[in-house]
């Protein structure tokens, strides 16, 4: 297969690359992506250091079974911990999500005071703090993890009076500090963004990396030389999963508007 055509590689614990996925669909729309959701090891945010770096590797040599072209690590958790292990270890490009998001997060505040809203691996590595803090040291930030915010998306409860009410807990002393951005440092909350909208109001801009690691990709696959030509009909997106499908294709279809069709379970895992 001519190197151009090959697929893109993305995966994360679940179903939360699915927000990475469609924004890669709409910037590069000749692509072909290999998707992978590790439902049957969700959450990675709970994880230590060690597990979740072997979790990524045993990923990405599964996406590289299908001859990906680059790997896009759709999942703060994994980035966080994981990328500067994995990152120059493989023959092809891997990428994360955390340096999209804080240059987004860094372009559009106007008061220099950041919120960041992750898993509790992300928020503990101080990944944001410490990318932020490279480009811009005077930038305040800060961290609050929102543990319960992962299992209410793999439920598909994106909308419901629980839900608000945790939003309102984690959130509410993120705004008290002044935040006028907010960072959805995980790749299942923007899922939640109708719901932390509402909680926090207009005031507040909420980053969601998705679609700045699309951009990044499409930066990455030409520095390479790698980027796909037109093609005729729409390249194909396959998705695989861990763990039984069900769950992943009802809340995948809810988000992305469009049917799964056939998603795999496969047990490399
Ligand atoms: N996708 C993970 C992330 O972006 C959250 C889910 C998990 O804890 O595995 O951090």
């Amino acid at each position: 297969m001519k190197d151009k055509l090959r697929p893109i590689g993305i995966f994360d614990s679940g179903v939360g690359g699915l927000t990475v996925v469609k924004e890669v669909m709409r910037t590069l729309p000749n692509e072909e992506i290999i998707y992978f959701g590790d439902t049957a090891r969700v959450p990675y945010g709970s994880k230590s250091k060690e597990t979740v770096v072997r979790f990524s590797i045993e990923n990405i040599l599964f996406l590289l079974q299908h001859n990906v072209k680059l790997i896009i690590i759709a999942c703060n958790t994994s980035s966080s911990v994981a990328l500067s292990v994995v990152e120059r270890n493989f023959k092809v490009p891997v990428m994360g999500v955390i340096k999209p998001g804080v240059e987004e997060a860094l372009r559009v505040t106007r008061n220099n005071i950041i919120g960041i809203i992750g898993t509790k691996a992300t928020i503990n590595s101080g990944s944001y703090e410490k990318e932020i803090h490279s480009i811009d040291a005077k930038t305040k930030v800060y961290s609050m993890a929102c543990p319960l915010f992962v299992p209410l998306v793999e439920e598909g409860w994106l909308n419901t009076p629980v839900t608000k009410d945790v939003a309102a807990e984690y959130l509410m002393p993120l705004k008290s500090k002044g935040a006028d951005t907010i960072v959805l440092g995980c790749t299942h909350y923007p899922l939640l963004k109708p719901m932390i909208r509402e909680v926090l109001g207009s005031g507040v801009t909420l980053v969601d990396s998705a679609r700045q690691v699309a951009c990044r990709a499409r930066d990455v696959l030409s520095e390479h030389n790698l980027l796909a030509g037109k093609r005729k009909g729409k390249p194909d997106v396959w998705f695989y999963v861990s763990d039984e499908p069900d769950n992943f294709s009802r809340v995948g279809r809810r988000f992305l508007g469009f049917s799964l069709g056939n998603v795999r379970k496969v047990s490399h895992v």
